[in-house]
């Protein structure tokens, strides 16, 4: 699974990345993966010692993205979208930070966006009631301020450190901006979205 995140990474020309992993998985990714050298990028590996959360995760990266701005993607997410010129246009611009929403038909398993006048206005974390059928997909682009920002969370209802409290931190500093995904996107995270991943998978890369 982890190769499609990694692909679409280096397939942007991103070549330095860090696989933060919890305690139990970190030795199968670095047997799987190594240095990176046969995929063209330099791979570093960072433990999370428990599963508290993507911004807890994100947090652990610190040291290793430095002053530079940074592309978050998550392991069990599958796009089929091409992120190149997403990414240069990150790195170009005086952007600080970024989202990617795709409609879904489960909205309530997501982080979902409510757009206003072509703006997002709110992102709320697996709401029952969504008030839209955008999720915010496994693909997040920050500049430097995401660190402060995530010592500053507090742990949601469910234990986790979440990424969508930092992203409604960039909205209320008026700094959030958006993408729709063009193409195909899963997760990975219910049975129904495993065979769409398996799927999708084959399309992109099967021979
Ligand atoms: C996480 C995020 C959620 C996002 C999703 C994308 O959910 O919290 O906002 O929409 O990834 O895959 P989780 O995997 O923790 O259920």
């Amino acid at each position: 699974m982890i190769y499609y995140p990694l692909n679409t990474l280096a397939g942007a020309g991103i070549k330095d990345i860090l696989i933060v992993t919890g305690k139990g998985h970190a030795g199968s990714f670095l047997d799987l993966l190594g240095s990176g050298s046969e995929f063209g990028v330099k791979i570093m590996y960072e433990v999370q010692e428990s599963a508290c959360g993507i911004a807890n995760a994100l947090g652990l990266a610190k040291g290793f993205v430095g002053n530079d701005k940074m592309t978050v993607i998550l392991g069990d997410n599958i796009f089929e979208d091409d992120i190149s010129e997403d990414v240069k246009a990150f790195e170009s611009q005086n952007l600080k930070a970024k989202v990617f929403l795709k409609e879904v038909q489960d909205p309530e398993r997501f982080g979902v966006a409510e757009i206003k006048e072509d703006k997002i206005v709110s992102i709320e974390e697996k709401p029952k009631n969504p008030k839209s059928n955008l999720a915010t997909v496994g693909l997040y682009m920050y500049d430097n301020d995401v660190f402060d920002i995530i010592e500053t969370l507090t742990p949601s209802k469910r234990g986790e450190y979440e990424i969508t409290d930092v992203n409604n931190e960039y909205l209320k500093r008026g700094q959030l901006t958006y993408s729709i995904l063009k193409g195909s996107w899963t997760d990975a995270g219910t049975f129904e979205s495993l065979f769409l991943a398996n799927k999708l998978a084959r399309e992109k890369y099967g021979k």
